[in-house]
């Protein structure tokens, strides 16, 4: 049976043991997954630990994405590009392979509520990890991508490492407020929800706009799509299709299968877990 994990801190809370044991039933696969709590100073030696057991790969959440990208011995050209891994993968040949599937994983979701058509303007608040992990992707499937950062040097510099991949450009506030009404989906990727705060954001800019929070909540509304419906957007969409999304691009990439995410999506909503 081959043997994954994800590896985060906290990890009590990941949904993707759950995730995989539904796909792994869903494609008649045998595996088993874990979910490992990595330690702060050790975690180097766990994963090569766990993968000199045998383990065939493993998903990295939080916060060990950007020291994983490091161990690995090659890559992807989005995992490249977004400098931080997710999805490890032990080669035949025993080099380790880095991928990040989160940003496949979200236009997967974006396609899945016939979000992501061509040419659509899309506003990404963030340009933390988040942001910078779905850039490449999102730029591959013909978005038009405007990014507002709390920093605005960050949201510069990340349009200058990816504007030779599409349109991106960065806004400030002043710019957002004229633009309003002019974006077709707005993204949160900032970790803002996470700490319970609320967002500096001209008002005018949800109106009739579909609004995506990469955040998720099963139980209700994440903060951040409350606060869009409170300022009269109507289609709010979590994060939880991403999650599904980017479990299903790692467990294909290990198991040469890739999971049909809507009845897992559904299955996680209507159970709630
Ligand atoms: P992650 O890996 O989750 O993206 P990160 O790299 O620390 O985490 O990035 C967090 C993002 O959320 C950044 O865009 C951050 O803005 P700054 O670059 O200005 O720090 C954004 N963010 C976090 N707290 C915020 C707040 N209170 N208001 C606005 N943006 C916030």
């Amino acid at each position: 049976m081959n043997q994954y994990a994800v590896w985060g801190n906290p990890i009590i809370q990941s949904k993707s043991p759950h995730i995989h044991q539904l796909f792994a039933q869903q494609t008649e696969r045998a595996v088993m997954y874990q979910a490992m709590l990595g330690d702060e100073k050790l975690f180097e030696q766990q994963l090569e630990q766990f993968f000199v057991k045998g383990a065939k790969g493993a998903n990295i959440t939080a916060p060990f994405k950007e020291r994983a990208f490091k161990l690995a011995d090659c890559y992807s050209e989005r995992c490249l590009l977004a400098e931080a891994c997710n999805t490890l993968v032990k080669l035949e040949d025993g080099r380790l392979y880095a991928d990040n599937t989160d940003g496949v994983g979200l236009a997967a979701d974006l396609a899945r509520l016939g979000w992501l058509l061509p040419r659509q303007n899309i506003l990404i608040l963030g340009a933390g990890g988040a942001a910078k992990g779905v850039l490449y992707p999102l730029l591959q499937a013909e978005q038009r991508i405007t990014l507002f950062n709390r920093t605005h040097e960050k949201a510069v510099s990340l349009v200058k490492k990816f504007a030779k991949f599409g349109v991106i450009q960065t806004a400030c506030w002043e710019e957002l407020n004229d633009r309003d009404r002019d974006f077709d989906v707005i993204i949160n990727a900032t970790s803002l929800g996470l700490q319970g705060k609320s967002v500096d954001l001209p008002s005018s800019l949800f109106k009739d706009t579909k609004v995506y929070d990469m955040q998720y909540s099963l139980e209700s509304n994440t903060p951040f799509l409350n606060y869009a419906h409170s300022q009269g957007a109507n289609m709010l969409q979590d994060g939880i299709g991403m999650l599904v999304g980017q479990a299903a691009f790692s467990f294909e990439l290990w198991e040469g299968v890739l999971p049909n995410i809507m009845p897992i999506i559904s299955h996680l909503k209507m159970t709630g877990q």
